[in-house]
């Protein structure tokens, strides 16, 4: 049986370490005396506060936001995947429609952050999805279609059956509207369509696909397991410790149904 993930993307939020500490003790105390052998939950704070984070409770991987591709160099600004490895990284997220929106991030840059990653042993979650614009173009398969194709390339099977696929529609994203869970299933369906054509139907069945754009832990059913996703990717609500790990519990729940 897969795992169910549950992904918390803080974004450029918890803007001191008094609040990262405050986060992580709360985290702590809602989570004493859980445990979730279906369920991996995984915190992406933002890149300054990795190090602190480190003491997350132990039903919690930690995960970034973003990485380069590059190892070590004149990269201003950039982190490096052996430095996210040091600080305690297992997961990064790469092609964050907020990164390929208001940072330039192509598909060939996030291709080259996957590979990068996969080098240095994290786990990439790796976001697709189109914009509103090219859904009302009818456009959404063409999109997902090509940032997968690209995404993927020269990836052998086990790489890309050890990483996380998240769809997330861009119109979705900290707007409070999602899609229906039909409308999830038919990107999954093609989906594994494409995986299939790619590798092979066996692949295509496992490898881990989760949504996200404005989940809430009362609809997970409707975007989740109803809509036969592995998971969730959840930016806002993953600011309140308590409902990450109520997310958590309820896909646990679900597991055992
Ligand atoms: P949201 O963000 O849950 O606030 O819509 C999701 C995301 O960007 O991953």
């Amino acid at each position: 049986m897969h795992p169910f993930f549950v992904v918390g993307n803080l974004k450029m939020n918890l803007l001191t370490r008094a609040e990262c500490d405050k986060y992580v003790s709360l985290l702590k105390r809602e989570a004493t005396g859980l445990s979730f052998p279906n369920v991996r939950g995984i915190v992406c704070p933002p890149a300054i506060h990795l190090a602190y984070m480190t003491r997350l409770p132990e039903v919690l991987k930690l995960g970034a936001q973003n990485m380069s591709w590059e190892r070590s160099g004149a990269y201003t600004g950039e982190i490096s995947p052996v430095m996210l490895k040091d600080a305690g990284v297992e997961y990064v997220i790469l092609g964050h429609s907020e990164r390929r929106g208001y940072f330039g991030e192509t598909d060939e840059m996030v291709k080259d952050k996957i590979t990068a990653a996969l080098k240095h042993n994290l786990i990439p979650i790796v976001c697709i999805g189109e914009t509103k614009e090219e859904r009302s173009q009818d456009q959404t398969t063409d999109i997902i279609e090509r940032q997968v194709r690209i995404a993927f390339q020269g990836l052998s099977p086990m790489q890309v059956e050890s990483m996380i696929l998240a769809y997330e529609p861009r119109w979705a994203i900290g707007t409070d509207v999602t899609p229906t869970t039909a409308e999830i299933m038919q990107v999954r369906v093609f989906l594994r369509k494409l995986l299939t054509e790619l590798y092979d139907a066996r692949l295509a069945e496992k490898v881990n696909m989760i949504y996200g754009g404005s989940v809430k832990s009362t609809f997970l059913a409707s975007v989740a397991w109803d809509a036969e996703m592995d998971g969730v990717l959840v930016g806002r609500e993953s600011l309140f410790p308590h409902e990450l790990l109520k997310m958590m519990q309820l896909f646990q729940e679900h597991a055992n149904t």
